[in-house]
């Protein structure tokens, strides 16, 4: 099992920045930030490990207020704050943006539209996230990432766990692509 004196080892051992991924608390971001890493994953690999652990958003969330609370500043430019897991959507991305992520990865979307499609299907859906993202942009007013910040994000529905939303914009950018030969 790796432990926090491995991550130490590595990170006084190496001449490239220290990323932990899988961190799956606030209370770990945090650790990881002091101890000078270049930044961490959040994420509980696809919920693919551990039912009912909580989604990476919740984590990114409960982090920012952690920090708030405890008088922290995340300085991007010297700690990353990346996350993945269950991104599905350009609202979900700028959501994690919002939130003070650097980045936000996924994993099973491009997974899928490769298993289906090949390279177009990947592309497809690049191309489709960069529209949702671009669409979220006009909708908030704002040009540019460095413009997002905590006010565009409502959390106060994030602990429920039934909430039911509306796919909208994936239903309106959303084309289906040709069926492969051998399908028909
Ligand atoms: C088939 C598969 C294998 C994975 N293997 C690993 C792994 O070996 N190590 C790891 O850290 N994460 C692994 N992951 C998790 C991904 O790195 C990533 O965290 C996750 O897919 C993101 O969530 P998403 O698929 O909901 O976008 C795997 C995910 C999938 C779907």
């Amino acid at each position: 099992m790796v432990t926090w004196d491995d991550i130490i080892k590595f990170r006084n051992a190496s001449h490239v920045p220290i990323v932990l991924k899988g961190v799956q608390c606030k209370e770990d971001v945090v650790k990881a930030m002091k101890l000078g890493l270049g930044g961490v994953v959040i994420s509980n690999h696809g919920g693919r490990q551990l039912d009912y652990a909580q989604s990476s958003i919740e984590v990114l969330a409960d982090t920012v207020k952690y920090c708030h609370e405890q008088g922290l500043t995340l300085d991007k430019s010297k700690f990353s704050i990346f996350v993945d897991g269950g991104f599905r959507s350009g609202s979900d991305i700028v959501k994690a943006l919002c939130l003070g992520a650097s980045g936000v990865g996924l994993g099973r979307p491009f997974l899928y539209s490769m298993a289906s499609y090949g390279q177009p299907g990947v592309e497809k859906a690049i191309q489709i996230l960069k529209t949702e993202i671009e669409e979220e942009f006009k909708l908030l007013g704002v040009c540019s990432v460095d413009e997002l910040n905590e006010s565009f994000v409502d959390l106060s529905l994030l602990k429920l766990k039934t909430a039911s939303v509306s796919y909208s914009e994936f239903d309106r950018n959303y084309v289906p692509l040709p069926q492969p030969q051998f399908y028909r």
